[in-house]
């Protein structure tokens, strides 16, 4: 029998560290449970010391999930470790994932501790950890820039100490394929007690290498676990991709030779909520998710395609969840039917209170278009359009006038806390008119530092869907708004902004 190959997806956590992807706890547990209809083996549901937000989503996530492992970062003192332990007390399996810089550059000037000290540490977090959990993993951060004979001593300590899992991280995406496979080859040949424990890979993006380094960790180094995340969503140039990796493993099984438990049907749902719920579009081009992974242009390609699919197509599109049939739903289409298709797409909602506010914004939306998509239907559930108790500022109505050569008008309604408030401006153009009248009452001094619009099912029927970031005081939000009326679209996004922006955070970095 093949071994098989761990996915240990940190979508909500790496991928969560992406200046403007942050997500409140309903938002990472409806990804949770995608995630565990995926499949995943581990999800790295968050770093349970960073922030009280951050501990009640793990907590939460690991008392809702239970056929994936759930785990929580932590620096490598016993104070992280310990809310750790406690924030996964409910899961059915549950992972503590300790870790402390190893290189010269991040000992020296970031932690100011000489490698001793470190090696000390790291030897005490992960037997502080043992005795609260079964399933340790330890990464030295920075790993792959660090001295190959330092590493191979912490390493073989803190197996010693029963970490079961071994992360090599190349945190700075400045790793190459061959020579980051090579380095962890040479790392399990020289830890005599290698065998100890499963080696795995987490690579970043930097260099675009990432899902090759990892794939190559896998291939030459022998890893058992990749640290990936949806869309390859992450800091920077973002993380390993999960559905590029997964696929490349699963299409070319002839040559890695390795099990996945990976149900890919679910793959393009998991990166559409991904996408939706944090603003971070995917391209088109994108390997696997992107809108033109399985479009033929060229007349020679659909001619080969019509005639025999595997002419030009090495993947079929139906197993990572693209369907042949789009329009879902329609005017007529009643409570349970909508029902279904949400659970189909993978989108849970908590309560009945929550479907009925669902299903009557659906039929608000199909009194203006008369088919509606999947695409529409994770729209609905993913931006503004349902929203949450805890929202202070809510989308009511919008009126606007713009006329060739005169300068536009926009009135706004929305609420504040709970109270109708109508606020008027002029502006640029009606999209500008329309955010200004926000600002007009709220006043949020905030900077705008991407506005984008993305037609969610290709034309000029289909619902705007707008991408709007904000900065403040150092602070990066991203809210996501979606209607038929671009305008009405972008008043979504920019109050949804401005409630993600006034919600509490006190983070600490995971890298920091
Ligand atoms: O990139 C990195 O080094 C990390 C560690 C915290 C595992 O994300
Ligand atoms: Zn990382």
């Amino acid at each position: 029998m093949a071994d098989k190959l761990i996915i240990f997806d940190t979508t909500l956590r790496d991928g969560e560290q992406s200046p403007g992807a942050s997500m409140n706890r309903d938002e990472k547990l409806r990804i949770a449970r995608q995630l565990e209809r995926l499949r995943v083996d581990v999800i790295e549901a968050g770093f349970a010391a960073s922030s009280n937000g951050d501990f009640e989503a793990v907590e939460c996530i690991a008392n809702a999930i239970k056929e994936s492992t759930i785990c929580s970062l932590s620096r490598a003192n016993d104070k992280d470790i310990s809310r750790a332990a406690q924030a996964l007390r409910g899961a059915n399996s549950s992972r503590i994932h300790t870790f402390i810089a190893t290189s010269a550059l991040h000992m020296e000037k970031k932690l100011r501790m000489s490698p001793e000290e470190v090696l000390a540490q790291a030897r005490l977090a992960v037997r502080f950890a043992r005795n609260l959990v079964a399933d340790v993993e330890f990464s030295p951060e920075d790993g792959y820039r660090s001295d190959p004979d330092f590493l191979c001593r912490v390493l073989q300590a803190v197996i010693e100490e029963g970490a079961t899992t071994i992360n090599v991280p190349d945190t700075v995406g400045y790793a190459v394929p061959e020579l980051y496979g090579n380095f962890i080859k040479s790392l399990r040949e020289r830890i005599p007690n290698s065998d100890k424990a499963v080696w795995s890979v987490h690579c970043h993006n930097d260099l675009g290498m990432a899902v090759a380094n990892s794939l190559a960790g896998v291939k030459i180094g022998g890893a058992r676990q990749v640290e990936c995340t949806i869309n390859g969503l992450g800091e920077r140039a973002g993380n390993c991709s999960l559905e590029e990796v997964v696929m490349a493993v699963k299409t070319r099984r002839d040559y890695f030779g390795l099990e996945l438990g990976i149900d890919t049907r679910h793959i393009l749902a998991a990166s559409r909520m991904v996408s939706q719920t944090t603003g971070f579009v995917v391209q088109s081009n994108k390997a696997v998710v992107g809108a033109n992974a399985f479009a033929h242009a060229s007349g020679i390609h659909q001619d080969g395609v019509l005639k025999a699919r595997d002419t030009y197509e090495i993947m079929r599109a139906e197993d990572v969840g693209w369907s042949a049939n789009k329009i879902v739903l329609g005017k007529l289409s009643g409570r349970n039917a909508f029902k279904q298709r949400l659970q189909e797409l993978g989108v849970q909602l908590d309560s009945e209170a929550d479907i009925n506010a669902a299903f009557s914004k659906f039929k608000e939306l199909a009194d203006l278009k008369s088919e509606i998509f999947d695409e529409d239907i994770l729209a609905l559930v993913s931006d503004g359009s349902v929203t949450h108790d805890q929202d202070q500022y809510t989308f009511v109505s919008l009126s606007q006038h713009s006329e060739t050569g005169e300068r536009a008008l926009a009135t706004i309604v929305f609420t504040v806390d709970g109270q109708e408030v109508t606020s008027s401006s002029d502006g640029d153009g009606p999209v500008d008119a329309s955010l200004k009248s926000i600002e007009a009452h709220v006043a949020s001094g905030a900077e705008m530092i991407l506005y984008s619009v993305n037609a969610i099912s290709g034309s000029t029927e289909s619902q705007g869907e707008v991408t709007v970031r904000l900065q403040n005081s150092g602070r990066v939000v991203n809210g996501v708004g979606a209607d038929p009326d671009i305008i009405v679209a972008s008043a979504k996004a920019y109050l949804s902004a401005l409630n993600k922006l006034h919600s509490k955070s006190d983070r600490v970095a995971a890298q920091g």
